[in-house]
Order: structure tokens, then sequence, then C-alpha cells
């Protein structure tokens, strides 16, 4: 689709979030069953579950434009995801180093998803597409609420892992 005016970046904004969000219901129960740590587990649940949620939220925002959300291909984070995967796969790693990556590479799903839904808000509302813009304010905020909770997670098991190590 080509680019001309800001609703066109930003429906190509939402239709990147449907797909990362899509991918992320369908990958998160990998790395979940990949953690070690039943608190690293079940914060990965949670997070397959607001997937969910998000995709409900951003759903009603196509309508409202009066859109169908079109096959979109979110690259970078098809990328993250394949990481996902892989350390899924990590039988030989270290329990916690394990956990450590995947705390990683599961900040690198959320940072890039807070930096489309904070594209994509601002965008609505200027747009003066408020109720959308506070769908996407609401996403972003779990969002945001994820990554701290993740630095939180990791500040704990990543000193165990150097401890344990020592
Ligand atoms: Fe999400």
């Amino acid at each position: 689709m080509p680019l001309k005016t800001m609703k066109d970046l930003l429906v190509q904004q939402l239709d990147e979030l449907l797909a990362g969000e899509r991918h992320i219901t369908q990958v998160m129960p990998k790395l979940a069953r990949a953690a070690n740590s039943n608190r690293l587990r079940d914060a990965i649940e949670s997070y397959q579950r607001q997937s969910k949620e998000h995709v409900g939220r951003l759903d009603p925002i196509f309508r409202e434009m009066d859109l169908k959300p079109r096959k979109a291909e979110a690259r970078g984070m098809k990328g993250l995801l394949e990481d996902c995967l892989r350390l899924a796969a990590l039988d030989n790693a270290e329990a916690h180093v394990r956990d450590a990556a995947i705390i990683a590479v599961a900040q690198h799903v959320k940072h890039d998803v807070i930096a489309g839904y904070g594209c994509a808000k601002t965008w609505a509302s200027l747009l003066g597409m408020h109720d959308a813009a506070d769908e996407l304010q609401r996403s972003l905020a779990d969002e945001r609420n994820a990554d701290a909770e993740l630095t939180r997670i990791a500040e704990d098991l990543n000193l165990a892992a150097v401890e344990a190590a020592v």
C-alpha cells in the first residue's frame, strides 16, 4: 500500500501490531515451557493471555476506520520471535543462563511493541481518533508494565545465576 497520509501510516502500524500480537500468542507458550523459573514462566504465560486481549483491542479500531486488517509482515518482530523459538529449543544451556536469555529476548519483543503502540497512539490522537488512542494507550501501558516486570525478574534471577556460578 502506498504511504501518502498519516492515516496510511497509522493503518500500516496497526497491521504490523496485529500481525505481531498474533505471532506472540503462538510463540509465548513455547518460550514459557522453556523457562526454568516458575516466576518467569508465569509472567510469560500472562503475556500470552495479554496478547489475545491486545488483539481484541485492535480489531474494533479497524472497524472504526471501516477497514479490514491486511496481511502484514512484521519483519522485525518475526526475527525476534525466531530468536524465541531458538531459545526454546536450547536444551543444553544451563537453566539460569537460558532464563537470562529468555528474559532478554522477551524484553526485545516488548520494546518492539512499545515503540509500535507509542507511535500508533500518537498518530491516532493527532487524527482525532480519541477512542482508538485510549485503547492503544491501554495496551501501551500493559507492555510497559510487562517490560518493568521482566526487569525486576532479571535483577533477581541474573544475580542468582551469577552467585550459583561462583
Ligand atoms: Fe501485546
